[in-house]
């Protein structure tokens, strides 16, 4: 990814988290002073965390966008599509019985992504071993995550299952919900 593009795609993917749950990101590195190979962000509470991402990130997020503060790409063209709801969002895939079971029982979410030469080697693995038990300290009941075919297989062997399946409207692409129940300290 170009820097340029990367401004864009930070800010959108991991700028909310670093301003409103920093305590829950995780990074990889090889040696604690080496570069940064990867990260793993989230939130215990999903919905609590959505409705003040609109507020305090996307709103400002979005005037920013329109008064050219980032570069157009497709990136940032996709999201002001789904903002203005002229393209449906991966996530607004699916309907209420499936949320419903998300927010009762797997309330927390996850984003990861490790650069390419540190793929395959157990960092994943290990992000998502860390968020699980600062989880499990903090009392979530599970986790939960959207994602298309490609680390399906890496999440199951994480321990998560495929809760749901949904076909993007337009693209065709497959997006799956995928959960994990987990053992909040104390029950
Ligand atoms: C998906 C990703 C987070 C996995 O992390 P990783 O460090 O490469 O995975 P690990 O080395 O920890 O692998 C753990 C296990 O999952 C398996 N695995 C890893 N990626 C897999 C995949 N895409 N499909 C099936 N199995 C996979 C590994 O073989 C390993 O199995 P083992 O325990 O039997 O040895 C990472 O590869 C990545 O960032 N990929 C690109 C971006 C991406 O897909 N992000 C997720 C978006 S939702």
């Amino acid at each position: 990814m170009t820097p340029r593009w990367r401004e864009f795609f930070g800010e959108f993917w991991v700028g909310p988290y670093r301003r409103l749950v920093p305590q829950w990101t995780w990074v990889a590195r090889r040696a604690p002073d080496g570069p940064l190979l990867g990260y793993l962000t989230g939130a215990p509470g999903t919905a609590s965390f959505e409705r003040r991402r609109t507020w305090q990130h996307r709103l400002p997020l979005l005037v920013d966008l329109l008064r050219g503060r980032y570069p157009w790409n497709p990136d940032a063209r996709r999201w002001l599509r789904r903002s203005l709801r002229l393209d449906v969002h991966p996530e607004r895939c699916f309907g209420a019985a499936v949320k419903r079971e998300l927010r009762a029982r797997y309330p927390a979410h996850l984003h990861t992504n490790l650069a390419p030469e540190a793929q395959g080697q157990g960092a994943g693995k290990r992000l998502i071993e860390a968020y699980a038990s600062a989880l499990e300290a903090y009392g979530a009941a599970g986790i939960h995550l959207f994602c298309g075919p490609g680390p399906v297989g890496f999440y199951e062997k994480a321990g998560f299952r495929i809760l749901a399946r949904a076909v993007l409207p337009g693209s065709g692409a497959q997006v799956l919900v995928l959960v994990r129940a987990l053992r909040p300290s104390g029950s």
